[in-house]
């Protein structure tokens, strides 16, 4: 017997793939050069990942994790890899002696959905580079560059240096690249710091956290992941890092289902 559920999708997804041929009219040429497209993307290594997380991996998120009564999800993207060192207070994030680009000095805190501080909440961090690459998927980077993870401290407070990240292009010179030209759109993304945090008894969330004043808000290569509540303020005001806050609110577990 075939799998129910995979017909029952695969059969909605041809439907509405039918829908767009005949609603569009698309021609036998473009349908060979739609074909051609897929299999390029397809001989490039990380494309369809990158492609899919582009166009539909929000919708997937939302569907999965949205949040009632804490902070917003948002989608994790291509370039989280699990296992970053366990950091040991004051928080550094492990980075290349030379580093470039401005420190940052993120804080904030963690809280349950009734406002009860969360001790020992753990913040699985990664972000990109002031030379605008992630440790693991471009080449030149320490393993685990920029990525570190660290528990808040007994009234759910945490205090990480880093570096300030800036907006990046999602790579642009295989298939979904091209694809972001021909619909006259960019590959920027805002600049943002990507978090997991997890804590006994709360749901997990994977969101990330922009900065006011980035001129790609509101215009992300990744359509549906900047959202407003999860933008912050950069500041910059003693000679010292910038510093930027940002307050997390972990709902409860649901009670499990029963099988
Ligand atoms: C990112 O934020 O790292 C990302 C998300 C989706 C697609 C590409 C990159
Ligand atoms: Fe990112």
């Amino acid at each position: 017997m075939g799998n129910a559920r995979l017909d029952a999708i695969f059969s909605d997804v041809l439907e509405s793939l039918r829908r767009v041929i005949r609603e569009h009219r698309v021609t036998e040429g473009e349908w060979r050069l739609g074909v051609a497209w897929l299999t390029e993307a397809g001989t490039q290594p990380n494309e369809i990942p990158l492609l899919l997380d582009v166009h539909l991996g929000a919708a997937v998120d939302d569907v999965n994790n949205a949040v009632e009564t804490g902070t917003e999800n948002t989608l994790e993207g291509p370039f989280y890899v699990p296992g970053a060192p366990l950091l040991i207070a004051p928080y550094v994030l492990p980075m290349r002696p030379d580093e470039p680009g401005e420190r940052l000095l993120f804080s904030g805190t963690v809280r349950a959905s009734d406002g009860a501080p969360l001790a020992g909440a753990m913040l699985d961090l990664w972000q990109v580079s002031a030379d605008g690459g992630y440790s693991h998927f471009h080449p030149g980077y320490p393993d685990y560059n920029l990525r570190g993870r660290l528990a808040t401290d007994d009234e759910g407070r945490f205090e990480v240096l880093t570096v300030v990240p800036v907006p990046y292009e999602v790579p642009k010179d295989g298939a979904t690249g091209r694809l972001l030209a021909a619909l006259g759109r960019t590959a920027f993304r805002p600049a943002h710091l990507h978090v997991k945090l997890t804590h006994e008894g709360h749901r997990p969330l994977t969101t990330q956290v922009y900065f006011e004043d980035d001129p790609w808000l509101g215009r992300d290569a990744v359509l549906g992941t900047d959202r407003p509540s999860l933008v912050t303020r950069l500041v910059r005001d003693d000679g010292g890092p910038a510093r930027c806050s940002y307050d997390f609110v972990l709902e409860p577990q649901p009670a499990a289902v029963p099988a």
